[in-house]
């Protein structure tokens, strides 16, 4: 069909979606997961919950080719394809390596409830989607245009990508909330820095190592620890962005919001209109607009908002003390080191706000729109929830938010492949990577299969897969008694996503 046509329709769906009561025959056959849209500026008006809501039916949307999924001519990288002469159409518009691979983000993002994680079948094949159609099968690949790796090599299973388990967004909004007052932290500890002087770069009691500045200005970040390289980027005098980027395992997204924009265009081909432009279609499918501003809030809050994981303690009296116990073992041997069993969320930093101050180009900025603020700690929202002692909301995450190496060394097999924090098809990029974000583990207990590749079907194998810096735990967990281990272990059993069930608390309503 003649692509303008189908803008100038699609565009008059989208202005025109204030009168669909009266252009409702025209929605006859057409199969679509979201038959309107929000429109930009509806986020300041809809309630809250409202717009949760809404998040949640574009979370749940399983989208079609006649809305806009699909992209026959972008990667999920964002790129144009390679091969534009092979479109991504069908038979080629799902591909389980480097995408599209899924109907919706809830096709992966569904245990224990919609928002959480996901069964190792819903495992994504990260940096698959910087080629236009990997698959493992060596004729397809060797075959196919774009799949030669980035050193001109055929491409096999190890340089394609790495395989990592789905995690949930239980609690995501208060993480993303600490994550950007360490970030504010960090960076005014940069800004008083002058030169020929050093200064140790600490927020709440976490220490990120320390910064030095040279005598004639520039930076050197050797001795700063547990923050990704893309943060510790500097160019002459300009301080590196220390941002902290709690999202994604290996530590390489920012906001709840940036990481949604790359999801709906890599596992899905929906292109939001902040990251391709408005009137544009990027990925040649016919359509523009397919997702607005307003609707990326939409999504986004829904994630920020999901309830906050819990303790729960059985009423047996054994099991309770055993838990009680394996917390205190836990902390005594220096799980808690890394875990930290709760951090402070201070200066109003529970009000949560859209757009993130820190969010990359490509992504709502602040001052692209007005700021959307809620507070996480309202009763309004899905239970349980976190609620302030005075003046700050301790957060009971586990994390201290570093990149940490627990692997033992360059054949440990839980070390990834390729380093998706080094520039794709550098040589550190092919040296991989062993560094990851300390695990959160509020919610562990029922976010099965664990490890960043979900390959361990157990807590405990998780638990002594831990080397380098998490040695000495390890150690020390190794020489505990028979019943301290299994404490320790019933402890982590405790830690709990146990989602609102109440009825008037956003019940789902199927999409399509
Ligand atoms: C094919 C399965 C799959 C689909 C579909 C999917 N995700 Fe994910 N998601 C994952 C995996 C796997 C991770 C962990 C990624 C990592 O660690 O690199 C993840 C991580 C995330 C995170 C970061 C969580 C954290 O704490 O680090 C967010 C946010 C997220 N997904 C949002 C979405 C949204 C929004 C959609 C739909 C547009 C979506 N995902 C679709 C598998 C999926
Ligand atoms: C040096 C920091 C550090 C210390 C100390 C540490 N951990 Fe971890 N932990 C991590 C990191 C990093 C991960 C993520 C590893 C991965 O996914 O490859 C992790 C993951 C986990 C997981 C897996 C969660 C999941 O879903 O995959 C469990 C369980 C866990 N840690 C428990 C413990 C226990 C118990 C101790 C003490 C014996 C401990 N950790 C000590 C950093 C640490």
């Amino acid at each position: 069909m003649n692509r303008n046509i189908f803008i100038s329709l699609s565009l008059c769906v989208f202005a025109c979606c204030g009168m669909l009561t009266a252009l409702d025959s025209s929605q006859i056959g057409r199969e679509v997961a979201i038959p309107v849209h929000l429109q930009d500026g509806e986020e300041y008006v809809l309630s809250t919950r409202e717009l949760i809501e809404f998040g949640k039916k574009l979370f749940t949307a399983r989208w079609t080719s006649q809305e806009g999924a699909g992209r026959p001519l972008t990667k999920g990288t964002d790129n144009p394809l390679s091969d534009p002469l092979a479109p991504l159409v069908f038979p080629r518009n799902f591909n389980r390596i480097s995408g599209p691979d899924t109907n919706s983000c809830a096709g992966c993002h569904n245990l224990p409830d919609i928002g959480g994680g996901g069964d190792i079948v819903s495992n994504v094949f990260v940096l698959g989607q910087r080629f236009d159609f990997a698959t493992f099968n060596q004729t397809d690949t060797l075959n196919t245009k774009g799949a030669l790796d980035e050193r001109g090599l055929p491409v096999s299973l190890q340089s394609i990508a790495n395989s990592r388990k789905t995690i949930g967004m239980f609690g995501s909004g208060f993480i993303e909330m600490l994550a950007r007052q360490i970030t504010a932290d960090l960076q005014a500890i940069a800004a008083a820095t002058v030169p020929g002087t050093a200064r140790a770069l600490t927020s709440k009691g976490i220490s990120f190592g320390q910064i030095v500045r040279r005598l004639d200005g520039t930076w050197d970040t050797s001795l700063v620890q547990g923050i990704s390289a893309p943060s510790l980027v500097t160019s002459g005098q300009a301080p590196p962005s220390l941002i902290i980027r709690p999202f994604n395992q290996a530590g390489n997204v920012i906001s709840l919001r940036q990481f949604t924009n790359n999801a709906f265009n890599q596992h899905h081909g929906i292109q939001p209109e902040e990251r391709f432009g408005i009137g544009v279609d990027a990925d040649g499918d016919s359509f523009v607009n397919e997702l607005t501003r307003a609707d990326v809030t939409a999504v986004t809050l829904f994630q920020a908002t999901l309830p906050v994981p819990i303790q729960v303690i059985p009423k047996d009296v054994d099991v309770a003390n055993a838990i009680s116990n394996g917390r205190r073992v836990f902390l005594d041997i220096g799980c808690g080191r890394c875990h930290i069993p709760q951090l402070p969320l201070q200066r109003k930093g529970w009000i949560y706000t859209e757009p993130n101050p820190y969010n990359p180009a490509g992504n709502l900025q602040p001052g692209n729109a007005p700021v959307l603020a809620v507070d996480l700690t309202s009763d309004e929202l899905p239970g349980p929830r976190l609620k302030p002692t005075g003046d700050v909301v301790w957060v009971p995450a586990f994390t201290d938010f570093k990149l940490h190496d627990i692997t033992s060394g360059s054949d440990d097999p839980n070390r990834e492949p390729l380093d998706m924090n080094q520039p794709a098809g550098s040589q550190a990029f092919f040296l991989g990577n062993g560094k990851f974000i300390t695990r959160r583990l509020w919610g562990i207990a029922n976010q099965h299969p664990f490890g960043h590749h979900g390959m361990y079907t157990t807590m405990r194998e998780a638990v002594l897969a831990h080397h380098g810096e998490a040695e000495k735990p390890y150690t020390a967990f190794q020489n505990l008694s028979k019943y301290d281990q299994d404490c320790v272990i019933e402890f982590l059993k405790s830690l709990r996503i146990v989602p609102d069930k109440r009825p008037q608390h956003f019940a789902a309503e199927p999409s399509t």
